[in-house]
């Protein structure tokens, strides 16, 4: 399955032409497989897009390719040696994305690190640097991107997991991190509100093609997992990024403090692979 989207993606899709025009995306992680299809669909529909990440070479490589998708390849910004643990350097890429494109509407809290390891070889360090990614650096994103937001009264994404709903072995640290995260954008949702400002969170389950996925194909067959699947298949990356369009469009105006979950319904079996 590609992790990528074409203009089919409008085409034949729900979504109408040009939905997007005028805003402006700031996606951490945005070179990473989920975030990178998130954005690349919020692109086909007009928004011109910043893409942060840490490595200068994907980041770069990952703009290059998004912007062959549209018209004006001026619309993806890269900027790299963003490591989202430090909150300066997200500052540092909120001026420059302003610069560019002047404002900031819609914004995708995505960079993410995991891992399996059990708990007994977890070590402090390790819990501390994947809660320092998903939930700081969530939070550094929101913090940073806060000004934009509340002057053209904007929506943040932040993306979350449903490995906290029945504890998920092996995923102690990310689930810890994950939860945070649910806790954050509710009460930002709650808090900014009154600043126009929408908050909600994507729950994506096993999506094919990620590197999740690929972590566990060794031990797991694709059958396995499907057949564990209420919906009988793995999600894509598309999936995740229709929420996305949904989440941010007009259509969920009165949508906050939600964690949309894109799992084919897995979570509700209580079940792991
Ligand atoms: C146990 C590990 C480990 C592993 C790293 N550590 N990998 N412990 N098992 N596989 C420990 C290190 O030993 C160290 O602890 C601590 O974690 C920090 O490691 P560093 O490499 O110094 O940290 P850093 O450079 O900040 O890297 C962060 C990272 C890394 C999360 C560890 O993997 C990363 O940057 N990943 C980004 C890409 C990524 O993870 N993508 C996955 C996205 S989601 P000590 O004590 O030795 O100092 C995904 C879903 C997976 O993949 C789902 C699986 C079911």
């Amino acid at each position: 399955m590609p992790n990528t989207l074409d203009n089919s993606f409008i085409t034949n899709g729900p979504w109408k032409t040009g939905i997007f025009e005028g805003k402006v995306a700031f996606v951490t992680g945005g070179a990473g497989t989920i975030c990178r299809v998130q954005t690349e669909a919020l692109l086909l529909l007009g928004c011109k897009a910043a893409i942060v990440g840490r490595n200068k070479e994907k980041t770069e490589l990952a703009a290059k390719e998004m912007s062959g998708l549209i018209q004006d390849p001026d619309s993806v910004l890269p900027i790299s040696e963003v490591d989202v643990r430090e909150f300066a350097q997200l500052e540092r890429a909120v001026a420059l994305t302003v610069e560019k494109f002047g404002r900031i509407d819609f914004v995708i809290a995505g960079a993410a690190g995991n891992f399996i390891a059990p708990f007994e070889r977890l070590s402090p360090n390790a819990f501390k640097s994947v809660v320092s990614i998903d939930l700081l650096g969530s939070f550094n994103t929101a913090k940073a991107c806060l000004p934009q937001l509340k002057q053209n009264k904007g929506s943040i994404l932040f993306v979350s997991a449903t490995f906290h709903y029945y504890g998920v072995p092996f995923q102690s640290h990310v689930g810890a991190a994950k939860a945070g995260i649910d806790a954050l954008s509710n009460a930002l949702a709650v808090e900014l509100g009154v600043s126009g400002i929408r908050s909600n969170c994507i729950a994506p389950g096993a999506i094919d093609g990620t590197e999740g996925i690929a972590r566990l194909s060794g031990t797991v067959s694709k059958d396995q997992m499907c057949s564990k699947i209420p919906l009988q298949r793995l999600g894509s990356t598309k999936d995740v990024a229709n929420t996305t369009v949904f989440l941010f469009s007009d259509a969920a105006m009165y949508v906050t403090g939600t964690v949309h979950i894109v799992d084919g319904g897995m979570w509700h079996l209580g079940t792991h692979f």
